[in-house]
């Protein structure tokens, strides 16, 4: 595809420095490649009510599911405490897991974990939510529903 996972990283870092975190001053960005070579940024989105809180990895999806991205190879991810490098590693909550499988092959999907020194960790979607549940275990229709492009 041509875009490195250093640049992934480069974009999830830059991302980060505009995330809107005024209560975990925790900030999180991400930037996700999708099939055709086309990125998007995502940042964490918080809430003065907590629980709407959006994460960095669903920002970026859902930008690009609304833009009829349904296709996606890797996510970059870099988060740490709000004006500070990024010196640890800020995996995937939970639920963006689950999210990343409504859209990926979790045998193919890849995550990139970075840092700002430029530290790069990578595991596939399957190694960090084995035994998953996606469209295909509802049956075909869900499956192809889930990665048929939309305009
Ligand atoms: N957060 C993300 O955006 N992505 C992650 O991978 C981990 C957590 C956000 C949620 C919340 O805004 C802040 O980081 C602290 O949990």
């Amino acid at each position: 595809m041509g875009v490195s996972d250093t640049k992934l990283a480069r974009l999830a870092l830059e991302a980060r420095e505009r995330a809107y975190v005024p209560y975990s001053h925790f900030s999180v960005g991400a930037a996700l490649l999708c099939a055709d070579g086309s990125i998007y940024q995502g940042f964490n989105i918080e809430n003065a009510a907590y629980t709407p809180s959006n994460c960095a990895e669903r920002t970026a999806f859902f930008r690009a599911v609304f833009k009829g991205q349904r296709n996606f190879a890797a996510i970059a991810i870099a988060g740490g405490p709000e004006g500070e490098d990024a010196t640890e590693w800020c995996a995937p909550c939970g639920v963006c897991r689950q999210v990343m499988r409504e859209f990926c092959d979790p045998s193919t999907f890849r995550i990139v974990l970075a840092r700002s020194d430029g530290g790069l960790r990578t595991f596939l979607l399957r190694e960090l939510l084995p035994e998953s549940f996606g469209p295909e275990d509802l049956g075909r229709e869900g499956a192809a529903y889930a990665t048929e492009e939309r305009g």
